[in-house]
């Protein structure tokens, strides 16, 4: 009973506005207030006052209902409510964080802001079923393809839940950064030619202006064993190498033929047994189909295995490569001392697999498919007053968006992969299910993985020491908030909406895969602590680490062709540069290669940089300071990537991804 004082603030982005009427109606522990209409006039940016007067005894707030409603006359359009503040007559605020979009005729459940997990028998988890009913009719699970993690039930962008559309600035950007740059190649004419390139050099006239220092200097360097090597670490993929203590049966490289190139030491087995050796195996490609078209041209790939050595000036460098997982007379084991076209073939054939395998598995689904799965669960599972929600959230903004444009114009029939990679056509669902039986939990947490491939210690790795530095910020900060609101590991266990989140990310995103090692459920607090940060970790630095040095990288092709139109070699001494172009992708397949890197390496506006969070999602002081805690974490990082980036190992190429400073939130590109 009596008066409330409500402060209403609406979005900051210039659509967040409208001219529909916001109604609302208050929910207590005793009872609800009639529905009371606010204004009809709501501008972006401003903060609105307003009374609302009751008769009913409310008790104690726990929610509110908002109901927009539309005039015949006005054009419809959303409203974005950032936040409600209110002040109960006994003086008593009140905070409820929105942040969501009401479109149409539409009504919304807000919890008040304090983070709570479930205490069964409360009103408020009457609350939590039906805000959650709500979601689990927007957010639907749809089965992408045999084998392959869940999707989003959307055929298209507009099919998306409002929330998750990109907003009117991103999109914008994100069409004017395509069309500038599809502009020049389309007048040059490079878009509908299907010839090969004429002679290497070509290649780098594609773009006069969209160009990094990174691409220039890789343009320069590609040729060199030493930057071939530095890629498997500090390149787009730093996913695949692994230390070789013992040489595979299928790749019987001898004493006699690396021993030229290991320097002072002669010894294989004893570089072996000191752990100097590392491996590139892309066994995962075998069996996978080949796109049978492009250009109308028979396509090619391989399973290479590539053999490093870590020389006494910490270079890792090729020793070895085997184009084919069958050792044999048809598949000779190439070498440094072999032709110099040789040699330079058989690393484009590795760069090609590892274009394949990168695109594919680490950046498609270890990023951007688990983090779609996270984010339905997300929304399906937990209400926006749960902790676990409110930590996530930020980091699952834009994904469904990226993901279902991506599924309709990349990687669907008739999209960009289809015109330019191996795997494209029916090659990608099938190494997607591979992918699938290979993940493990421990190749998702950056610090075991890399125990795993044991690369603890292999100087001049920075995806490892930069990514480490994140990860422990974001242990640190995730244990703080999850015991703030977990005092016990039987709170963990008893918390039935938090087990259900855990749950449904295992069946849908994991599809039950026992022997992964990824959780089902979780048994206590350190548990749930890791869990979260694997679950941040993969959807901001992950994605950053395979998905930012896209174009730096694969702007000069040979470094990276998305597909071969040549089948590889199968004996030594007869390729020559007429070979290398007759292989190389056709002068249009590049450039539309290229197009898409530069579009997906150069992030649209719209940002929100790794722990900056704009929405106030968590209304108490305690978590408030953790994240300021991690905020300063990150800044001592990014302090320690720029200063590391002073003194790189190749001139001109610092390794840029994985500083906090430019790591987008979430999966959004
Ligand atoms: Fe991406």
């Amino acid at each position: 009973m009596g008066t409330f004082k409500l402060t209403v603030a609406t979005g900051r982005d210039v659509q967040a506005g409208t001219l529909d009427s916001i109604c609302i109606s208050l929910i207590g522990r005793k009872g609800e207030s009639p529905k009371k209409k606010l204004s009809h006039v709501w501008v972006p940016g401003k903060v609105s006052y307003f009374d609302v007067k009751t008769d009913v005894d409310l008790g104690e707030l726990v929610a509110l209902r908002l109901y927009k409603q539309t005039h015949v006359f006005a054009i419809p359009n959303a409203w974005y409510g950032e936040y409600i503040h209110i002040t109960s007559p006994s003086g008593r605020i009140y905070q409820f964080p929105v942040y969501q979009w009401i479109s149409g005729k539409a009504s919304l459940l807000v919890h008040e802001g304090t983070g709570s997990i479930l205490s069964m028998n409360d009103i408020i988890s009457e609350h939590r079923t039906e805000q959650l009913e709500k979601e689990r009719d927007a957010y639907k699970w749809k089965v992408y393809a045999p084998g392959v993690p869940y999707c989003i039930d959307a055929a298209d962008i507009t099919d998306l839940p409002y929330n998750e559309q990109f907003s009117g600035v991103k999109r914008g950007s994100f069409l004017v950064n395509l069309g500038v740059a599809g502009l020049e190649v389309v007048l040059k004419g490079l878009i509908t030619c299907t010839d090969s390139w004429k002679n290497l050099d070509d290649i780098a006239t594609i773009f006069c202006f969209n160009r990094t220092d990174v691409s220039d200097e890789v343009a320069q360097i590609w040729r060199e064993d030493s930057f071939f090597g530095y890629q498997y670490l500090n390149g787009n993929n730093p996913m695949i190498i692994r230390k070789c203590l013992q040489l595979p049966e299928n790749f019987p490289v001898s004493d006699s033929m690396v021993a030229a190139s290991l320097g002072t030491s002669t010894d294989l087995h004893k570089e072996l047994e000191n752990g100097n050796i590392f491996l590139a195996d892309y066994k995962i490609l075998e069996g996978i189909p080949v796109n049978d078209s492009i250009n109308g041209k028979k396509q090619y790939m391989t399973a290479p295995m590539c053999l490093l050595w870590k020389d006494p000036q910490d270079q890792l460098r090729p020793i070895a490569i085997q184009l084919g997982q069958t050792p044999g007379d048809q598949t000779p084991i190439f070498l440094p001392s072999d032709s110099e076209w040789d040699w330079m073939l058989a690393k484009m054939w590795v760069r090609n697999a590892e274009f394949q395998v990168h695109q594919t598995v680490y950046h498609l689904l270890h990023t951007h498919l688990f983090a779609e799965v996270f984010n339905i669960a997300t929304h399906r599972q937990l209400p926006r007053n749960h902790p676990v929600f409110k930590i996530v959230i930020p980091h699952l903004r834009y994904t469904l968006d990226i993901n279902t444009l991506a599924r309709k114009e990349l990687i669907g029939p008739g999209g960009v992969f289809d015109q330019i990679m191996a795997v494209g056509k029916q090659g990608i669902a099938v190494l997607l299910k591979k992918g699938m039986e290979e993940v493990t939990y421990s190749g998702l947490c950056l610090p075991d993985d890399i125990t795993a491939r044991g690369l603890d210690s292999i100087p001049n790795f920075f995806y490892r020491d930069d990514g480490k530095m994140i990860w422990e910020a974001m242990e640190s900060f995730v244990s703080s908030v999850v015991q703030h609101y977990y005092k016990s590991d039987e709170s963990v266990r008893s918390d039935p909406e938090l087990q259900a989140w855990v749950a449904e990310i295992y069946e849908k995103g994991f599809l039950s895969n026992q022997s992964s090692g990824i959780p089902s459920s979780l048994e206590d607090v350190s548990s749930l602590v890791k869990y979260l940060t694997m679950v941040i970790f993969r959807c901001s630095a992950q994605h950053a680490a395979v998905n930012s040095g896209q174009f730096d990288f694969y702007a000069w092709m040979p470094n990276g062709p998305s597909s071969m139109k040549s089948p590889p070699p199968t004996s030594k001494g007869v390729t020559t540069l007429q070979t290398i172009l007759d292989t190389l992708p056709d002068v249009n397949t590049t450039t539309i290669g290229l197009l898409i890197v530069w579009q997906l390496s150069k992030e649209p506006k719209d940002r929100r940089r790794l722990g900056k969070y704009r929405d106030v999602h968590f209304t108490e002081a305690a978590p408030q300071n953790y994240i300021e805690e991690f905020q300063d974490k990150l800044a001592v990082v990014s302090k320690k990537v720029i200063e590391r980036n002073q003194t790189p190992v190749f001139p001109n190429l610092p390794y840029l991804y994985l500083d906090p400073n430019v790591i987008e939130n979430s999966v959004s590109i």
